[in-house]
């Protein structure tokens, strides 16, 4: 465990170990860490909190924000919450998997973005919501994709 993540986490694991909730808590300060749960971060914090690594994968797993493969350049946060779903979030998120050729794994193959449904991003009075790195998107229509996501595509850090 010489390595980034596996020192990371150590440390991580440490300000963590004996507090409660340590388990999810410190998961959550990985992922805001490393943008994703590493296998080898899982590792370490198994051995340093003495946790079984099936019980962690169960947790990992169990909620919905927890990633266990990198997210991509962009990442897109489709919020599925009650008022975004009244108001066609789920054809917002199937229509944004199908454009950008994302599957289950969560990631577009060139790895330029990642996809996440979400709950409630707490701005209800905009939806439906979706996010797009730090910038939040609001009242998106299936017609308004395409448009959102042009800057993105075309220079890749969502500047243009
Ligand atoms: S339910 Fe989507 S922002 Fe609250």
């Amino acid at each position: 465990m010489d390595s980034e993540i596996g020192i990371k986490t150590g440390e991580i694991a440490q300000r963590w170990k004996g507090t409660p909730g340590m388990l999810t808590g410190a998961l959550q300060e990985i992922q805001e860490t490393f943008g994703y749960l590493p296998e080898e971060g899982i590792r370490t914090l198994a051995s340093e909190l003495d946790i079984p690594l099936s019980r962690i994968f169960s947790v990992a797993t169990f909620y919905s924000f927890f990633r266990l493969t990198p997210p991509g350049l962009h990442h897109i946060q489709v919020c599925e919450g009650t008022a975004c779903h009244v108001l066609g979030a789920d054809q917002l998120s199937a229509k944004l998997f199908r454009d950008l050729k994302i599957g289950d794994e969560g990631v577009s193959e060139d790895r330029l973005f990642s996809i996440d449904r979400v709950r409630c991003l707490g701005c209800c009075s905009m939806a439906p919501v979706v996010r797009i790195d730090d910038r939040t998107y609001g009242r998106v229509r299936q017609k308004n994709v395409a448009g959102i996501l042009k800057p993105y595509l075309k220079e890749g850090d969502g500047e243009n």
